[in-house]
């Protein structure tokens, strides 16, 4: 049963990324010029994106992925072209759709399904490896170990996923939020110290047969964000 307070902020996130932040991403996530500090973010979040995508493995023929909160779908797009079948779902069906239209090209021998809706949609099915690039940000940690572990019941060999770390939070704060004019602020991001998430994933009896692998924090300029690998025992 999801929370109230993962239902509440599912909501702002819905009427965020479908609504007020449409336009700033995508921008952000073309080739468009942009200014000083989203430029920062657009190289922060290429190194983010490029070290999730290492974490898979090199040949994805015939894997299955869930990109959760996929946004705009560069990440699935790229795991496409190596050989996957993703799921790519995001809450924002404008997103969804301009991700669409991003991927009218050849795959090879991948291939992306566009869903609308919540990642933790039992319907999605079963995978091999789930990816949540900096889509559980805005959740409170206890909210991102819950979605971790519903996610973990329907998945075969890794979870990799980013979160705000608990370092730097005025850059954190701009790497999103500052994106855009005071108003129209993104729903805050929730910082978390990677140690204590660790800590919290680690003790989750739901999640007694994975364990944490790999990690890796990206900064750049106004962008900051941490890698996380789970992998089954
Ligand atoms: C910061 S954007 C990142 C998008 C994409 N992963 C990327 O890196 O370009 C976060 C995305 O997560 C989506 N999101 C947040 N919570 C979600 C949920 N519960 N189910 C599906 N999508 C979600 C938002 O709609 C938003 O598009």
């Amino acid at each position: 049963m999801p929370t109230l307070t993962y239902i509440e902020r599912r909501g702002q996130l819905e009427d965020y990324f479908d609504r007020t932040a449409v336009e700033a991403w995508k921008r952000l996530t073309s080739d468009a010029p942009v200014g000083r500090i989203r430029a920062t973010v657009r190289e922060g979040r290429n190194q983010m994106r490029a070290t999730l995508l290492d974490y898979l493995p090199r040949d994805l023929t015939g894997r299955r992925i869930l990109d959760a909160g996929c946004g705009t779908g560069a990440l699935a797009i790229e795991a496409a072209r190596r050989g996957a079948h993703v799921i790519a779902i995001d809450l924002s069906s404008t997103l969804v759709g301009l991700a669409h239209e991003r991927s009218e090209m050849d795959f090879g021998r991948g291939h992306v399904e566009f869903r609308v809706g919540d990642m933790l949609d039992p319907q999605l099915g079963r995978f091999d490896h789930v990816v949540a690039m900096d889509s559980l940000i805005h959740y409170k940690a206890a909210d991102v170990v819950r979605v971790l572990s519903g996610l973990a019941a329907r998945t075969r060999d890794s979870l990799v996923f980013t979160f705000a770390p608990r370092t730097t939070p005025l850059a954190i704060m701009h790497a999103v939020g500052g994106l855009f004019p005071r108003g129209n602020r993104a729903p805050a991001i929730e910082p978390v110290a990677s140690d204590a998430l660790i800590e919290r994933i680690e003790t989750e009896t739901t999640m007694s047969a994975w364990i944490t692998a790999r990690t890796r924090r990206v900064g750049v300029g106004f962008y900051t964000s941490q890698a996380l690998e789970l992998i089954r025992r």
